[in-house]
């Protein structure tokens, strides 16, 4: 499919300004908690990508009526006649994301059943989902697998329990908060994760009338109640598109004013982006982030949990560290295939050797296990426009990135899989002055 390809003349710097609103992480999760209301909710700042339309058919199909409100990014979600769905409408959505299996809490609550279609999701390592039905388990339900999804039954009243992740993992702490809140009694949540867009859904169901305190040690107490109401939210920002323009103004020499960007959830990356040499300026409406001339340098990297360095972080600045002179150690703990993007950025001429050994500080899941998670990055190099096809979300976006640092065109495929997390962004590159081409239009500069 043609308007599925972008034709990317690299080799100028992006310059100007762009704006980033909800997060991806946070927005679809913000809409399966309304399902839990007995009053509608209002959630503003929601982005145009895949993910929201995505849940926003689920929701419907289960007869929560969603519109849009007055404001631009408004959503009013009114969950008054939740209904089950036929399954082989929710199968449709096979394969579309991850969001579905967080149904599985609100449906038991207000329907005793679930059904859950398979999962979708970037490819980017096994994304098991063994934590959301052990934990599921423990609060009461039953579960059978199918070949077309997975059915659970709430006998009766789920009830609240200890339970402790093996790995903070983002998806089953969101599986914990959305059925605890109305389970009997109370849950206690160890070895939590507590991501922002984590802390930002529990403000949520605070307004939705939770109880839910989050401790120092990664260590969440929720004490069930009988009903939940609405709530009207303002998204936090995406942290994740923040800094995918930060890296797109480092590896293209230039300057990008991202509004909408807070610094508090994007504390650990500022630090990196200033490690490498790239320049920033914080006020109140967002960030400029910008390349301040001279060479970068190399670091040493490794992805965690929050508030380590995110990994949706670590493509778009992989790319960066091609242009930072010396040896850089990427050590990528969260997923074990998240290093395969680089294949296509060495056939354009950047050296990236990957390792199976854990090259950092810190041992992690996957030493022992073969998986290429390692990455020395030797620069600076000279990119050169190449053939790409986009492996995942970020990876995507990475490859746009090396695409327009790179000199001479690329033709980069499966452009649609961007809309997934990056509101607009075709839009975005022209506003930045990015030289891009559909097959189908004339070449468009700005
Ligand atoms: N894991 C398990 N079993 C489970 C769940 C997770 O082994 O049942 C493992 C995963 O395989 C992975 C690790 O735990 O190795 C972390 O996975 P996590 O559950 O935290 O990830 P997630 O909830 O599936 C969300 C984001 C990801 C982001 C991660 C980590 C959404 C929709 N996705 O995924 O975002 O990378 O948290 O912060 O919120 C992206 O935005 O591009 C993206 C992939």
């Amino acid at each position: 499919m043609t308007d599925d390809v972008l034709l990317v003349h690299g080799g100028n710097p992006l310059e100007g300004e762009i704006r980033v609103r909800g997060a991806k992480n946070l927005v679809p999760k913000a809409m399966v908690a309304a399902l839990l209301g007995q009053g509608p909710s209002r959630l503003r700042n929601v982005p145009d990508i895949r993910d929201v339309k995505v849940v926003r058919g689920l929701l419907q199909l289960h007869g929560v009526t969603v519109r849009t409100g007055d404001e631009d990014g408004e959503l009013i979600l009114d969950p008054s006649h939740v209904e089950s769905a036929n399954v082989a409408d929710i199968d449709a959505h096979a394969g579309s994301s991850r969001i579905p299996i967080l149904f599985c809490g609100p449906l038991l609550h207000r329907l005793g059943h679930a059904f859950i279609p398979g999962l979708g999701g970037c490819d980017i390592g096994g994304r098991p989902v063994d934590f959301h039905f052990e934990v599921l388990r423990q609060f009461g339900a039953t579960i059978e697998k199918h070949p077309q999804g997975t059915y659970l039954v709430a006998q009766q009243r789920l009830r609240g329990t200890k339970i402790e992740l093996p790995y903070p993992s983002v998806g089953a702490t969101e599986q914990v908060l959305l059925t605890a809140v109305l389970a009997e009694g109370v849950t206690e949540l160890r070895n939590a994760a507590i991501e922002p867009e984590i802390v930002d859904l529990i403000c949520v169901l605070q307004k939705m009338g939770a109880i839910i305190s989050l401790g120092t040690d990664r260590t969440i107490l929720i004490t069930g109640v009988d009903e939940l109401g609405g709530y009207n939210h303002r998204a936090l920002p995406d942290r994740l598109e923040a800094a995918s323009w930060a890296c797109a103004a480092l590896a293209t020499r230039g300057d990008i004013y991202v509004r909408g960007a807070d610094q508090i959830p994007m504390m650990t990356f500022l630090n990196t982006f200033r490690k490498v040499g790239g320049a920033f300026e914080v006020d109140d409406e967002g960030i400029r982030f910008w390349h301040p001339g001279g060479e970068l340098k190399a670091i040493a990297l490794e992805t965690d949990v929050h508030p380590g360095f995110q990994t949706d972080w670590q493509q778009p600045l992989v790319v960066a560290l091609t242009q930072a002179s010396g040896l850089s150690i990427v050590h990528e703990t969260v997923y074990e295939s998240r290093l395969g993007f680089t294949s296509a950025l060495n056939q354009m001429g950047a050296h990236i050797q990957l390792y199976r050994e854990c090259l950092g500080s810190t041992p992690c899941r996957f030493g022992a296990r073969n998986f290429q998670h390692s990455a020395v990055v030797s620069g600076p190099s000279k990119l050169i426009g190449g053939e790409l096809v986009i492996p995942d979300l970020r990876g995507g976006f990475s490859y746009l990135i090396a695409a327009l640092a790179a000199e001479g065109t690329s033709t980069v495929h499966g452009i649609d899989l961007i809309n997934r997390g990056y509101e607009n962004f075709m839009e975005k590159l022209r506003d930045l002055g990015a030289h891009v081409e559909l097959p189908s239009e004339e070449l468009v500069t700005a």
